[in-house]
């Protein structure tokens, strides 16, 4: 089976998954890019707009973060973009319950993709993967090993909208993460 219809098949698991309610009329995010992906992008959950489209990181976030991944030359198509929550959040924020239950879909679509570098956004992300909190703002830009994983840990892009100072940290560790994945 190639890349692409199990990650299929994994979609249709986490839509009969009876723990991965979705709310109201909240669409599944799945994710989108390509199957093959060296580098992936991990956020924290839909939005309201991604729950009603479908569609990962398409509002203000979202926009931010599509435009540093192209400034640093790497192209939407050829990236992945996803978050380990897939449905809209009852309060907005996932809870600690629901980040744990997304471990279980979650590592199941990186091992499909198999990516060079995981990129975690923000404090959620970190959890969902590491299982661990760690400051996000103290130990951003920095590299993990993880079951085999290359992990890099940065802000969310909502962080840095809401507080424009951390702007010109994010821009820097995205050129790290260029290097990294040209290596
Ligand atoms: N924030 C996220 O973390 N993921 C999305 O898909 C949208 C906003």
């Amino acid at each position: 089976m190639g890349k692409l219809q199990e990650l299929q098949k994994l979609q249709n698991i986490i839509v009969s998954c009876s723990a991965c309610k979705k709310v109201g009329s909240g669409k599944l995010v799945f994710g989108e890019g390509s199957p093959n992906a060296k580098v992936i992008f991990v956020g924290e959950a839909p939005g309201k707009k991604e729950a009603e489209s479908g569609r990962p990181f398409i509002g203000r976030s979202g926009q931010l973060l599509r435009s540093i991944i192209r400034s640093i030359g790497l192209k939407e198509k050829d990236v992945y973009i996803t978050s380990p929550v897939k449905y809209l959040p009852r309060k907005g924020t996932p809870s600690r319950q629901e980040i744990i239950h997304s471990h279980t879909h979650f590592v199941k679509q990186l091992e499909i993709i198999q990516p060079k570098i995981i990129v975690l956004l923000g404090k959620t992300a970190v959890y969902a993967i590491l299982g661990v909190d760690i400051p996000v703002l103290k130990d951003h830009g920095k590299t993990y090993e993880k079951n085999g994983w290359k992990i890099f840990v940065t802000l969310h892009p909502a962080a840095v909208l809401r507080f424009p100072k951390y702007k010109s940290l994010f821009e820097s560790d995205f050129k790290k993460i260029k290097k990294i994945s040209k290596n």
